[in-house]
Order: structure tokens, then C-alpha cells, then sequence
């Protein structure tokens, strides 16, 4: 059976919007650009709790072609497997940020329960024919799940965050259970090479794996493919966008502060993980190094707040803003304030907008599977007069983006000065690098990305077939 004919069904946490609606967060983005032109099924997590939980009522709702189906949690449930092993063991660990993971029996427990009531619910929904593709860091044994309960057809999986090295993952207590529970999916895709290598070394150090030739990667019995799939955005709709009639208005806002100083923006969920303090340090470097730009130039921070009810984001916000202040303090003159930090929701349009507005971008994660800012920056872009892109060196956009000013997020001195020779730059040094990068952006869109997936799936499911009767 060929691919068109196929129901595709997306299994991740978070489901929804498909609309332009503000939503911070690559994965929601990411698969919203996809299931609007295919359709199919999106199954997942409502965000809310109930005394039920994963055993209560499916909520459904129709959106066109596509339908989202999802349930509540009960509070144990989202505190154990959401904020618990996802957020305080997983998420760090995976961004390789072994001093903060926590790990404790009870969410271990949890989580996996929460990944079995999710395969429970979810398998009488399925076909045979269907083609399932389950979502990021919240779901490594829902495969393994649904395969105990019978499910034949293909099976894929997509980590949308960093994997990190078997160094790292090594000291999760249930690392190995974890990893051999992937091997259910036919096909593990991962955002850069690097991912890929850190789970197939896992593999052949851990579990005895043999790597094959064509990506595949024998473990025991199990045949899979592991392979890359850096993921995009939908370029065109969001360059539209970024000239629609509410970006005009938001980039006349952002460049009417700005009054005539050159701007530089910061976009990202409020996340360690983000680089976001090690960037405010940057700036203040700037300033320091750089007196010319005081009074020249003004950083506008949008994060919205996200998981803000653990510590460690709690804390994160409040250290921004105390460090945003204290900038503000030092640097203030009666006519100019060096930066703004703002943690409010955008639409679509708007922040395209703001993008729009911006000399310079900054995207300097610590660790980030692909990092989605980069790419909507560059693509918010007038080819004419184009922003430059300041890019670290750990984000998985970074493969793709080489030509963005490349920085060690960590050094604020290599920060300062690329943001000095950002706001030097010459217009056709900017034109040139520019299109560079809008050729990667428009090329691999979020459209070829799902496509090239699916196509990967259904060798896969073609291949089972083929040995299962040999
Ligand atoms: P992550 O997935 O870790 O959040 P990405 O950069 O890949 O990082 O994706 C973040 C997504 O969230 C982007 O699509 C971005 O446009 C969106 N986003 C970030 N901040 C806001 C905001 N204030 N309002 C609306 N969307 C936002
Ligand atoms: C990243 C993760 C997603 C997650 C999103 C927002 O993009 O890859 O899986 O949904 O962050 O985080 P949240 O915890 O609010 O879902």
C-alpha cells in the first residue's frame, strides 16, 4: 500500500493549535506546518488533569482533515510523567546537563505507566495500514506498548531534542530498559548526525548492536533504522507572513522603540537550555567593550514563560530579570534603555514581525536539537536589507546554517564581539550570507521533512514485509 493511501496518526504530548495562534514550543509548530496539508489523526495529552486521568473520556475534535484526539492526566500522573521524568530527569540529561537531572524511582514508574495507558488508549483507535509516528522525549515506550498489544504495522519514532552521548545517558538508572524499548519503532529518526551517532554508539556499546549498512542497526533479534531528519519550518507561509498587515504593525512597534538605534531580538521559551543568561552577559559585554554601541543600539528578550512550575525555570526567570535590571541600571541614560525583556505570547504573524524589525538576531542556545527561531528569523527577513543571524555552535540549526555568525554561547567575548561585527556588517556581507541561509530554509521545509519520514516509514514497513515472508 502506498503512502497517500495510508492514515498518518501523530502521537506527542502537546497537540494542537493548527491555527495561528501564539504557541511557544518547535515540536507543536513543527507538526501543525506538517498535518495541515496531509491530515490524519493527532493524538495526545489535552494539557489538562481530571480526577479520571488517562482513563477518562477521549476529547475529540475535528479540524478539516485532521482530527485531534486527546485526554486528560490526573495530577499524579502529569506530575510524575510530565514535570517529574520528562521535565526534571529526561529534558536535562538529554541536553546533556547531568548536574541538574534528578532521578527517582517513583516518576520512573510513573512515566512508564503513563506511556502503557497512553498505547492502551490509543490501539483501538489504529489500523494495520495506519502509519504511526509518535513524537519526542514523553513517549520512548509507547512503541514497545503497542507492540505488545499486537500492533503489526509500522511504527516511527522522532526525537526532536538532543540525544545525548552514552557517557551522559549512562547514568540514567533505566538507560538500558529506555533504549531497548526504541528498538519497537521501525525507524528512530533524530535532528543531526551527531544525535544519531550518540544513539547507535549506545547501542553497540550497551546492547551488543551491529551497525548495517543503509542506516540499519542490528540489536538481538531487531532490525531498525536509525537515520537524520533535521526538521523545517513552513518557509513560504511564514515569509508571507512577515510582510502580512499585523507584522507591519509589530515591526513599526518594535523599530518606533527602537528610534533609529540598531536592533537586536532574542526569541525563546524561557529554558536553561536556551543560553538566554550567558546571552544577557554577552550584550552586557558589548556595552563594556564596545562604548561606541551604548546609546546605538537596544536588545529586545521575548521568552514566555514555559513549565513554570519547577524550580528551575521559576529560579531561571527570576535571575533574567535581575540581571536585565541590573544591565538596565548600569547602562541607562535619561533618553535610552539598553534592554527590554517581555514574557508574553506572540501570534505567528506578529512575531514574524518582529523578526522583521531586528538587525540582529541572536539564537545561542546551550544545547538544542534544531532550534526553529533560527530558521523562522531567517525567513522573516527583507532579501533586500536583510537582519545577520548570531548562531551557537550547539544548536542543531547550526549543520544547516553555517553561514549565520557561528559563536561558543558560553564566551561572552566571543559573543560581544560577534555582535559587534554583526552590527558592523556590511550590507552585502549580509545579502551574501543571507542567501546562503534562505536557501536551506526554503529548501528543506517542514513538508519535506514529514514527506522524507514517511517515505523512510514505508521502506521500513516494506522491508518487514518483504523479510517476514521470506
Ligand atoms: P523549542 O522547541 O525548544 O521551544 P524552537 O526554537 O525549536 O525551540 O521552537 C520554538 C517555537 O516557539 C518557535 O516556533 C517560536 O516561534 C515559538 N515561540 C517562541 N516564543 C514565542 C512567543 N513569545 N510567542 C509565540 N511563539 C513563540
Ligand atoms: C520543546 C519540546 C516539545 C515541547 C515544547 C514545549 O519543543 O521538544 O516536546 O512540547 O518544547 O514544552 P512543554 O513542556 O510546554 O510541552
Amino acid at each position: 500500500m502506498e503512502g497517500a493511501e495510508r492514515r498518518l496518526v501523530f502521537v506527542s504530548n502537546r497537540v494542537g493549535p493548527l491555527s495561528d495562534e501564539g504557541k511557544a514550543g518547535g515540536l507543536a509548530v513543527g507538526l501543525a506546518d506538517a498535518l495541515r496539508r496531509r491530515g490524519g489523526l493527532w493524538f495526545g495529552w489535552s494539557g489538562e488533569s481530571s480526577e479520571a486521568g488517562l482513563a477518562g473520556d477521549l476529547k475529540v475534535e475535528t479540524h478539516g482533515n485532521t482530527e485531534l484526539v486527546t485526554l486528560d492526566m490526573t495530577v499524579e500522573e502529569a506530575e510524575g510523567f510530565y514535570l517529574h521524568y520528562a521535565n526534571r530527569t529526561l529534558w536535562p540529561l538529554l541536553h546533556y546537563r547531568l548536574d541538574i537531572a534528578e532521578f527517582d524511582r517513583q516518576s520512573d514508574r510513573t512515566y512508564r505507566a503513563v506511556n502503557r495507558s497512553f498505547a492502551e488508549r490509543l490501539h483501538p483507535l489504529l489500523g494495520g495500514q495506519d502509519l504511526v509516528w509518535v513524537h519526542d522525549y514523553h513517549f520512548f515506550y509507547l512503541g514497545a506498548e503497542l507492540r505488545e498489544r499486537g500492533h503489526k504495522g509500522p511504527l516511527g519514532f522522532f526525537l526532536h531534542i538532543p540525544f545525548c552521548p552514552p557517557e551522559i545517558l549512562g547514568a540514567l538508572p533505566a538507560s538500558l530498559d529506555l533504549v531497548s524499548a526504541m528498538l519497537a519503532y521501525d525507524l528512530v529518526g533524530f535532528q543531526t548526525d551527531t544525535d544519531r551517532r550518540n544513539f547507535v554508539s549506545f547501542c553497540v556499546e550497551e546492547l551488543e548492536g551491529e551497525e548495517l549498512d543503509g542506516g540499519r542497526l542490528r540489536v538481538g533479534e531487531r532490525v531498525i533504522r536509525a537515520a537524520t531528519f533535521p526538521i523545517g519550518i513552513d518557509a513560504e507561509g511564514f515569509a508571507e507572513f512577515a510582510t502580512s498587515e499585523e507584522a507591519r504593525e509589530h515591526e513599526k512597534m518594535v523599530l518606533g522603540m527602537a528610534g533609529g538605534r540598531a536592533q537586536i531580538v532574542g526569541v525563546d521559551r524561557m529554558d536553561y537550555s536556551k543560553g538566554i543568561i550567558q546571552r544577557f552577559r554577552g550584550f552586557e559585554q558589548l556595552l563594556e567593550d564596545y562604548p561606541q554601541t551604548q546609546g546605538s543600539v537596544r536588545f529586545l528578550q521575548v521568552a514566555p514563560v514555559s513549565r513554570g512550575e519547577l524550580e528551575a525555570y521559576a529560579d531561571l526567570r527570576t535571575e533574567l530579570e535581575q540581571i536585565a535590571g541590573n544591565i538596565n541600571g548600569r547602562f541607562a541614560t535619561l533618553d535610552w534603555t539598553p534592554m527590554q525583556i517581555m514574557t508574553r505570547g506572540f501570534t505567528r504573524r506578529a512575531l514574524a514581525g518582529i523578526y522583521r524589525a531586528a538587525r540582529v538576531c541572536m539564537v545561542t542556545p546551550l544545547r538544542d536539537g534544531m532550534n526553529l527561531v533560527a530558521k523562522e528569523f531567517v525567513a522573516a527577513q527583507d532579501p533586500q536589507d536583510p537582519g545577520v543571524l548570531i548562531l551557537s555552535r550547539f544548536a542543531g540549526a547550526r549543520a544547516e546554517l553555517s553561514a549565520a555568525l557561528i559563536v561558543n554561547p558560553y564566551s561572552s567575548d566571543d559573543v560581544s564581539r560577534a555582535l559587534h561585527y554583526a552590527l558592523e556588517m556590511p550590507l552585502e556581507e549580509r545579502q551574501r550570507r543571507y542567501h546562503l541561509m534562505r536557501q536551506k530554509v526554503f529548501e528543506n521545509t517542514a513538508a519535506r521533512w514529514c514527506d522524507g519520514f514517511l517515505e523512510a516509514m514505508e521502506e521500513c514497513a516494506r522491508q518487514s514485509r518483504a523479510d517476514s515472508e521470506e
